[in-house]
């Protein structure tokens, strides 16, 4: 049948984000090929086992684009493509709606926001550019909504993810009253005094956007209070501290603190299959009887890569007992490259990756490898290797490398983590922190984390590791689930 009812659907459950499970890329010979997606949410989804369950995604690029107006409603066959049992729903939202709606408001203005990244005396402006884009932002919302009330069965449990949606739950809620609605953020939340940044209007319509939702969960408690605090200061909604309850226009929405964790018994097994091994063999056969420093990011503005290298520089200036003794393995993958700021910033690190090497290497020593393509297998291999691992990022909602690292580490890793992670309320007691903007305590836990007594670093691994599997992605959408 091609004709559908305007009413309900049939999913009884339905997951709702803007990076799908999947994504899809032409083949010379024009073919759609698929690859599954990366990532906790992905694998946690994959708990149910209920072909009913619906996720909707958007078409991210052209090839995106293509098998969602090929398949009947965006509706995908992914039968054999290990994505789980749920069916997923693409949307084709055009080019330019999307563009300024992820771009524009998503990554430009929330993300900027919530990670604190506006060098404000410039930035932000909200002109009329920005107008066109928050028109843009509500109409992708709205789309959202649109397509999850159109599939989700009567009572059914939606679980909507991240800021790129953060309207999307009281659109749904005015559409579908009977629905049970979750909202995840997977990011920080801004403290009040810098959420005020956004235009009043804006502001108000992201807090009662996700209060539209019957719980919000947040990555740590610290999120979650920030959340509350906004909601106070700038709706006036009334908080109980001790409930973690939000009362707001006759309704109360639940604030939920679930740590998604590492998926250790995915990670071990993948860690050792054979294209893990060789990789292994390649870094080991570059770095030799070293020691070595691991980070493994997105080029991503709040993961600090630029002041991680000024720390090893500084480490390599100032103790000379390094050289030729220590190789720092950074891999960077390219991320948001439509924004200027990124590709910026990605430059910079070039630069001085380049400079660092220029200043220090010799005829038999590359003291810094930087790779800046994306590899699974590779990062798997240099997790397995490092013996320091450096996470310093000004801000993150958790940091899942934190907890990935001492889960397939072979020998034990020191873990240099900034307190600005979320992953920092569960891993402090074993890692190394630090202040992220201070380049030099930066340099003296890597130094610390390099000379570490093997059974200490041993130790701490161990626990560190069974602390980041605490939580892993099934069980963290199973709680949000019941909790509905
Ligand atoms: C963060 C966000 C996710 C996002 C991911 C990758 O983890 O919380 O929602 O999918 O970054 O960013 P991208 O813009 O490539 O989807």
């Amino acid at each position: 049948t091609t004709e559908r009812s305007n009413q309900t659907g049939t999913a009884p459950v339905l997951v709702a984000s803007n990076r799908g499970p999947v994504s899809f890329s032409t083949s010379d010979d024009g073919t759609l090929t698929l690859r599954r997606g990366g990532g906790g949410l992905v694998s946690g989804l994959s708990a149910i086992d209920d072909p009913n369950a619906v996720w909707v995604c958007a078409a991210l690029g052209d090839a995106d684009r293509r098998a969602a107006t090929q398949a009947p409603y965006g509706r995908l066959d992914l039968a054999g493509h290990d994505v789980g049992g749920q069916a997923v729903r693409m949307l084709d939202i055009d080019p330019e709606t999307f563009a300024r709606a992820y771009n524009g408001v998503a990554n430009s203005t929330l993300w900027f926001v919530h990670h604190l990244l506006y060098a404000t005396p410039t930035a932000p402006v909200f002109d009329a550019g920005f107008r066109a884009e928050w028109s843009a932002y509500r109409a992708y919302n709205a789309a959202f909504a649109d397509a999850l009330a159109a599939e989700a069965a009567p009572g059914a449990a939606v679980l909507v993810q991240d800021y790129h949606l953060s309207l999307t739950p009281a659109l749904l809620r005015a559409a579908r009253p009977d629905l049970r609605i979750g909202y995840f953020s997977h990011t920080p939340w801004a403290p009040p005094e810098y959420f005020r940044l956004l235009p009043d209007d804006v502001a108000e319509a992201v807090l009662t956007g996700i209060l539209g939702a019957d719980r919000a969960g947040f990555l740590t408690e610290r999120w979650a209070r920030a959340f509350a605090a906004c909601c106070t200061d700038l709706l006036g909604a009334t908080v109980d501290h001790s409930a973690l309850t939000v009362r707001y226009a006759g309704r109360t929405t639940h604030l939920g603190v679930h740590a998604l964790g590492a998926d250790g018994d995915f990670l071990r097994e993948r860690a050792h299959r054979p294209d893990v091994d060789e990789r292994l063999a390649a870094l080991r056969a570059a770095v030799g009887d070293r020691r070595t420093i691991v980070r493994v990011d997105r080029t991503e503005l709040s993961k600090n890569i630029v002041r991680g290298l000024q720390a090893y520089r500084h480490l390599l200036r100032t103790r000379p007992e390094w050289h030729d003794r220590v190789v720092h393995i950074a891999f960077a993958y390219p991320s948001r490259t439509d924004l200027a700021e990124y590709r910026d910033y990605t430059a910079e690190v070039e630069r001085l990756a380049h400079d660092i090497n220029a200043e220090f290497a010799t005829p038999t020593w590359r003291p810094l490898i930087l790779h800046v393509d994306d590899d699974f297998p590779r990062s798997l291999a240099a997790y397995r290797l490092a013996d320091v691992a450096l996470v310093n990022p000004i801000r993150d909602g958790m940091n899942l490398v934190a907890k990935e690292v001492p889960v397939v580490s072979d020998h034990g890793c020191a873990l240099v983590l900034s307190r600005e992670a979320g992953a920092y309320d569960e891993l402090a007691d074993d890692a190394l922190t630090v202040n992220p903007y201070d380049v030099i305590a930066t340099a003296d836990a890597l130094h610390a984390g390099l000379t570490m007594p093997a059974e200490e670093r041993t130790e701490r691994t161990k626990r560190l590791a069974a602390a980041a599997t605490a939580l892993p992605p099934q069980q963290w959408f199973l709680d949000q689930l019941n909790a509905l």
